[in-house]
């Protein structure tokens, strides 16, 4: 067997392989340097008396197949802008995964409802509804699903759970463009959706978001006012109808997210491939398990993920990640990281409103969490078995083989 890297050998790979944080692994080119290009000659940066943030809305909503879609700053202000329109008393639940990103739960505590973390389905570790069914409580408000490394969650259950209880449902497509669930497309079948152009996203502004929904005004609520200081830009004058942020996104951003967005469904088909040729590299390993896609769904690979089975392994998963990285391979170890959201000190200290512990000390609060390691197990295990790689586009299928050697190389060293 070849020595590992990490002992001293010779690694897999000697130059890096296509990388999300650099242009090897990004598709930006000359369509987004014209943009950019005609938003700087027009002087104006802005969203307000610009052209190209409308425009990125109306593709956007046109391709996903939604009536109102509301550019954004990023992602988690996405999602506080839903949250916002939600308009949640102080105090309501708001059922989320412990395996997404922060930015799925800080708009729920900025609008001081309080999270309330439900374990995921070891198949593909996107959020269970029978753990959803079983937190639900008067003062449940709405369930954020998240997509998890582009693979559809099971959506015919969770919405039959919402209708049966009247909860709202936010889609976090924030690592789920364009993916496929049942000849639909993601982010058209819950209430709303939420999604991020942020760097390592399948199109990227830097940062940036959209917020898309088929029921604007169902509150009352126009969304646009949600992330626009309650303004109603449309009447004439000032006026400011209900707290709310600028969460706006600029022309710079929007004229990058117009030209990115005609590249999507292309990206998004070449990531999908090419993974599926590395699942193919790897998934005869016995322990190696890739993660589960629902049937009739299409993923659409935002990372690059698979799950070890420890108990056949000689070293513990971080052992692994490091020769992985000493092979050159660009991974780490658990999503969001090695414990799930709830462990961070901002949700187990309750680090929110000075020393107020709001939203989880408001009179009235029922669900009382132990923000401990019992909390979600099959999460926690996740955190310490799953490996992310990260992905792109730009990949190729030559480089996906040489990512399966690293992984068979380094796996076959430690099975026992
Ligand atoms: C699932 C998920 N939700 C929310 C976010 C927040 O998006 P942003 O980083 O653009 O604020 C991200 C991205 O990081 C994400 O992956």
């Amino acid at each position: 067997m070849d020595k590992l890297a990490v002992d001293g050998g010779a690694p897999v790979f000697s130059a890096p392989y296509p990388s999300i944080r650099n242009a090897a692994g990004r598709t930006i080119g000359a369509e987004e340097m014209a943009a950019v290009a005609d938003v700087m000659n027009s002087g104006c940066l802005a969203y307000i008396y610009g052209k190209y943030v409308g425009q990125f809305e109306e593709d956007f909503a046109r391709l996903i197949g939604v009536k109102t879609a509301v550019a954004t700053s990023s992602g988690t202000a996405a999602l506080h802008t839903a949250l916002i329109y939600l308009n949640p008393e102080p105090g309501d639940e708001v059922i989320v995964s412990p395996l997404t990103d922060m930015g799925s739960v800080i708009p729920v505590v900025s609008q001081l409802a309080v999270p309330v973390f439900v374990d995921v389905d070891p198949f593909d570790q996107n959020i269970d509804p029978k753990a959803i069914e079983a937190a639900i409580t008067p003062r449940t408000k709405a369930i954020i699903v998240t997509h998890l490394f582009g693979a559809p969650a099971d959506m015919d259950a969770i919405m039959a759970i919402a209708r049966k209880h009247d909860i709202f449902v936010i889609e976090d497509c924030a690592q789920a463009h364009l993916a496929r669930y049942k000849g639909r497309t993601t982010g058209a079948i819950g209430d709303m959706a939420c999604y991020s152009f942020q760097q390592s996203k399948h199109i990227t502004t830097g940062d940036g978001g959209m917020v898309v929904t088929n029921q604007d005004g169902k509150f009352g609520r126009a969304l646009r006012l949600c992330m626009d200081k309650g303004w109603p830009r449309d009447r004439p004058g000032r006026d400011h109808l209900f707290l709310a942020p600028n969460y706006h996104m600029t022309e710079l951003q929007a004229a990058v997210g117009v030209a990115q967005l005609r590249k999507l469904p292309d990206v998004v088909e070449t990531r999908r491939r090419v993974a599926q040729l590395l699942d193919a590299e790897i998934n005869q390993m016995p322990s190696v398990r890739l993660l589960g896609v629902r049937p009739n769904c299409e993923e659409v690979r935002w990372a690059y993920a698979f799950t070890l089975d420890l108990a056949r392994l000689t070293v513990p998963g971080a052992k692994v990640v490091e020769a992985l990285r000493a092979e050159g391979i660009d991974c780490f170890l658990g999503y969001p990281g090695q414990v799930p959201l709830y462990r961070y000190p901002m949700l187990k200290d309750r680090l929110t409103f000075g020393s107020s512990g709001w939203p989880f000390t408001l009179p009235g609060v029922l669900t009382q969490q132990d923000f401990g390691a019992s909390l979600c197990p099959i999460a926690e295990a996740a955190c310490l078995s799953t490996v992310v790689l990260w992905w792109t586009e730009r990949i190729t299928e030559a480089d996906a083989r040489r990512i399966g050697a690293a992984i068979r190389k380094v796996i076959g060293n430690y099975e026992a």
